[in-house]
């Protein structure tokens, strides 16, 4: 990224943190998003190994962790670049989570994972970082891991990136549809090829 780039993150992340504070992200607890988390989840008791160790870029202030309380994982990994999302995140206590304020583009795992969710994520890294951090989250995978993703509609400048990846090959695919009109979410599981 170049300065002005890096200028901009900064700017995108002071919003992410203003947005946090003022609950416009609470909407993601609604019963309409829960779909989308339980689809996540079944995806995960599907395809991934028993008790998995699980990695949520971009986690925000843990709402997938929060509707997994049925779900048994090893840990959860919960990494955003918003501090305010963070502190919500912790303050929930969530058992063998932890959650990092970190940006993506930057973050190094000190773990490998079994699981790796962008889950309405991917499409607010910077272009010309996705398939550094994609690399990267690859590099920490175990054998049989899976990626999970999940974009609101149609998500431009997402899907390329997975499903013309040699390292990467999709294994199962989702539309998670909703009473709302034009509302819903794509949800793909990869898996290394
Ligand atoms: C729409 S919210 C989704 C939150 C969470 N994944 C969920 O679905 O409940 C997008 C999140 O991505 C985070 N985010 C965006 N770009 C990021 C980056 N470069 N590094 C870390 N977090 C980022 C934002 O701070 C925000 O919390």
């Amino acid at each position: 990224m170049n300065i002005l780039d890096k200028f901009h993150n900064w700017r995108r992340k002071r919003r992410w943190n203003k947005q946090y504070k003022t609950g416009r992200w609470d909407s993601l607890k609604s019963e309409i998003e829960s779909k989308r988390y339980y689809q996540i989840i079944d995806f995960m008791k599907k395809y991934a190994v028993e008790n998995p160790r699980i990695l949520d870029l971009g986690c925000g202030d843990g709402v997938l962790n929060k509707r997994m309380d049925k779900f048994n994982f090893e840990n959860f990994v919960g990494v955003d670049y918003s501090d305010v999302s963070i502190k919500k995140a912790k303050a929930e206590n969530f058992p063998k989570s932890e959650f990092l304020v970190s940006d993506i583009v930057k973050y190094q795992p000190e773990q490998i994972f079994d699981v790796v969710v962008f889950n309405e994520v991917f499409y607010y890294i910077h272009e010309n970082e996705k398939r550094n951090v994609l690399n990267r989250i690859c590099k920490n995978l175990s054998d049989k891991a899976i990626i999970i993703v999940s974009i609101y509609r149609e998500g431009l400048g997402v899907w390329e990136y997975f499903k013309e990846n040699p390292k990467l090959k999709e294994i199962d695919f989702k539309r998670v549809t909703t009473e709302i009109e034009k509302t819903y979410w794509k949800i793909a599981v990869y898996k290394q090829s």
